[in-house]
């Protein structure tokens, strides 16, 4: 019998791996300097923690949770997303109770029932930042500005962002009554997406690709905004304008998911067929309290992982490979084995990558593995260098060698590696 992963699913092998990491700590790096502590909260939640966190009438919510019920007859889902469990976890542990703003980030697997296409999986991989403690527009400038440097610094070119107020829940209230007002004599003409989430969701009604032409002169969620809520939007585009951070105010731009107030906003780049969305998120206030803490406004973003990846293999951006070698051991002949196994334990003591041969290989076969782990230095130990208790080092790079003492093999080829 053999088996194949669960359809939405990838394994990622070495090779590609290593392009994670990479990733994973830049993005560890980076928070560093922008003083996010990471978190790590379960991967299973309560279920009514992402109804009342996400919102009961979102996809995410509606369609997309692995929810199942446990053996002592509680409704637990996956998680679909980061957020709502950073807030629980922000709540249940009273992290408000710190003097300063606190600052999370978080990098681990999402589960989204979704069809599965290039970019969209079902279990994906999320990085992702909340900041709570402050309603100011200047850390809703900041969490961009963390996002878009992520970008930056990986090589990602043609980074778009796009930003928008989503108002408060009473501005949206009144102006889902005006939209429905424009939608309605439409209703028929639409499809029917649309026509569900006119009833469920309208806001959303206005991101549909498909009838984006029939849209023309709707009312814009930005007009309706109130003086605080312009306030507050034009103080983070002028920090974002101070940073030089370039933008795009896009109207329309409502994000799935139903926690957001005042800014919201998007990533975007091509590259990974009709998805260009690699990452997005927004300000929050209101959802610490909706969860059951103490109210705490809260402002945060969610990258995906995979389509990042995609990405940067469609631009042929260079990820430095860490599976280099600095040095393989190369050893012909029993008690030139033995003394082998004890240099390559002396050379991983010093910090080097190293590795040698165990199949017993050619001399030829084993300077064709060097080459393939790219090892910056060969150690071979023949029977003729045992006898003199030497080793030959050779540098991969220029073809050049020299005999080293034995004893003194480990310590030389760590100087040599540091020096480059
Ligand atoms: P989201 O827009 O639902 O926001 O997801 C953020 C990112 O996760 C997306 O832009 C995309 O790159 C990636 N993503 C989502 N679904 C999938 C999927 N099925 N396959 C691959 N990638 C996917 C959130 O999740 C919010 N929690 C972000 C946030 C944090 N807002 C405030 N704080």
């Amino acid at each position: 019998m053999s088996f194949q992963k669960p359809k939405g699913t990838q394994d990622f092998l070495p090779g590609t791996v290593e392009k994670w990491q990479y990733i994973e700590e830049k993005a560890r790096e980076l928070c560093r300097r922008f003083r996010y502590s990471e978190v790590r909260t379960p991967i299973f939640e309560h279920t009514e923690l992402f109804v009342r966190g996400v919102g009961e009438t979102t996809d995410v919510v509606e369609k997309e949770m692995y929810t199942f019920v446990d053996k002592g007859d509680r409704s637990i889902s996956l998680r679909p997303e980061g957020t709502a469990g950073v807030v629980r976890a922000y709540a249940e542990n009273k992290l408000y109770g710190e003097p300063d703003v606190t600052k999370l980030f978080y990098i681990g697997p999402m589960f989204r029932y979704e069809r599965p296409q290039a970019g969209r999986y079902r279990q994906f991989h999320q990085f992702g930042i909340e900041a709570f403690g402050s309603a100011d527009p200047r850390l809703d400038a900041e969490v961009i500005a963390l996002g878009y440097l992520f970008y930056k610094e990986l090589g990602l070119k043609n980074i778009s962002v796009d930003v928008n107020s989503v108002g408060t829940p009473e501005i949206r209230a009144a102006f889902r009554e005006k939209l429905l007002g424009f939608l309605a004599p439409m209703k028929e003409e639409l499809c029917k997406d649309c026509q569900s989430r006119m009833d469920r969701n309208p806001l959303r009604v206005l991101d549909c690709k498909q009838d984006q032409a029939k849209f023309e002169g709707a009312p814009a969620l930005l007009d309706s905004l109130d003086e605080d809520c312009r306030s507050h939007f034009d103080i983070v585009l002028r920090s974002l304008d101070q940073m030089g951070i370039p933008y795009h105010v896009n109207p329309k731009l409502v994000r799935g998911l139903d926690y957001y107030t005042h800014t919201a906003f998007e990533f975007k780049a091509e590259g990974i067929g009709a998805i260009d969305t690699i990452g997005g998120g927004g300000r929050y206030n209101g959802l610490v309290g909706d969860i059951g803490g103490q109210d705490q406004p809260g402002v945060g973003f969610g990258l995906g992982m995979e389509r990042l990846v995609l990405i940067l293999e469609h631009q042929k951006v260079d990820i430095p490979d860490r599976q280099q070698l600095d040095v393989y051991v190369i050893a012909l002949g029993e008690a030139a084995e033995q003394e082998a196994a004890s240099l390559l334990y002396r050379l991983r003591e010093q910090g080097l990558a190293a590795d040698k041969d165990y199949q017993e290989r050619k001399m030829k076969a084993q300077m064709k593995s060097a080459d393939r782990f790219r090892s910056r230095f060969v150690a071979i130990l023949g029977e003729d260098e045992l006898a003199k208790g030497e080793i030959i080092l050779k540098n991969m790079a220029d073809g050049s060698q020299q005999s080293i003492p034995l004893a003194e093999a480990a310590e030389t080829a760590a100087r040599l590696c540091k020096q480059g």
